[in-house]
């Protein structure tokens, strides 16, 4: 895969020091052009960090914002097939490569882009197995860095990063974006806010600015009675959780059959049901990280 990504953004010589020293240069300057760089994490799986992403960047481009939305998740890569840009190509420019264009013209970036088939796995070039192991985290931080610095993002307003489950990414992002936002993903379980509160802590740890912690999957309005119900035997506690670790609090959004169709279907779920309970909170969720982060 390194290679593939090789044969777009060119090799550059065997100078390494040299080509991370320009690297680094240009990272700075390219971040310099993006005004907010929001992470949407939590440490845990299958919270919905994906989902929210991509509709925080839909909400934020429908109100006139220009939005950029990196794919951190270089392994399960989603926010392509979210955005429905799977089928774009991705051409070289003068100096970076031109990232896809989703709904509302989202400036896409994602590993999705660079894989040639539905089934290929992301695999590093290396020596031995053994080998492999050892370079992965360094790799994948380089890979990162490069979709940061090598991509012609532009001038944005805000540029989202929906990150995978676990610390690497995220402790890598620290490092690449000394001024990196985040917004934190839980549901109502007790396994999810085991890993949330150490994933907090490891953010506070690294000073990181935490917009917020956002409660997912926060109970389900039934389609017949209209009565909003627990979806998990875990009873909603966000605000709590948000309290006790000093984090303001952004919202329940409600379990909605519909949001993993729009999903799957390429086109944000906000725009389509954007009266929806699900959908107004994720629009309260970017409101509030808007006001966090001064814009009115
Ligand atoms: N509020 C919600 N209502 C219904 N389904 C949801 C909701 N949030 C996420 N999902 C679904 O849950 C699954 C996991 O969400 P995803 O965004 O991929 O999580 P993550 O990125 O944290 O692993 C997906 O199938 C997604 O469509
Ligand atoms: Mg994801």
């Amino acid at each position: 895969m390194a290679k593939r990504y090789k044969d777009i953004v060119g090799d550059g010589g065997s100078d390494i020091v040299g080509q991370v020293v320009a690297q680094n240069e240009r990272l700075r300057s390219r971040m310099s052009l993006i005004h907010h760089k929001v992470a949407v994490m939590s440490g845990k799986g299958g919270v919905g960090k994906s989902t929210i992403t991509v509709n925080l960047a839909a909400i934020l481009a429908s109100r006139g914002y220009r939005v950029g939305l990196l794919d951190a998740d270089i392994n399960g890569p989603n926010v392509g097939k979210m955005l429905g840009v799977r089928k774009q190509s991705l051409s070289m420019g003068e100096s970076a490569v031109s990232p896809a264009l989703g709904p509302l013209d989202i400036k896409v970036m994602s590993m999705d882009l660079l894989l040639p088939g539905d089934n290929t796995p992301v695999e590093w070039d290396a020596l031995s197995q053994q080998d492999t192991f050892i370079w992965r985290g360094t790799i994948e931080a380089g890979a990162l860095r490069e979709f940061l610095a090598d991509t012609a993002w532009g001038e944005l307003d805000f540029l989202l990063m929906d990150l995978p489950p676990g610390p690497y990414a995220f402790t890598t992002l620290t490092q690449l974006i000394p001024e990196l936002t985040g917004v934190v993903v839980t549901i109502p379980s007790e396994l999810s806010r085991l890993v949330v509160k150490k994933f907090i802590v490891l953010a506070q740890k690294t000073r990181t600015r935490l917009a917020g912690l956002v409660e997912n999957m926060a109970g389900y309005v039934c389609p017949h009675c209209g009565k909003l119900g627990d979806l998990f035997y875990a009873a909603s506690d966000g605000e709590k959780v948000a309290l006790e670790m000093g984090l303001p609090f952004l919202g329940r959004i409600h379990f909605d059959p519909r949001l993993p169709v729009s999903t799957d279907w390429g086109v944000p779920f906000v725009l389509e049901h954007n009266d929806s309970a699900a959908g107004k909170a994720i629009a309260q969720v970017a409101e509030k990280v808007k006001k966090f982060l001064g814009e009115g």
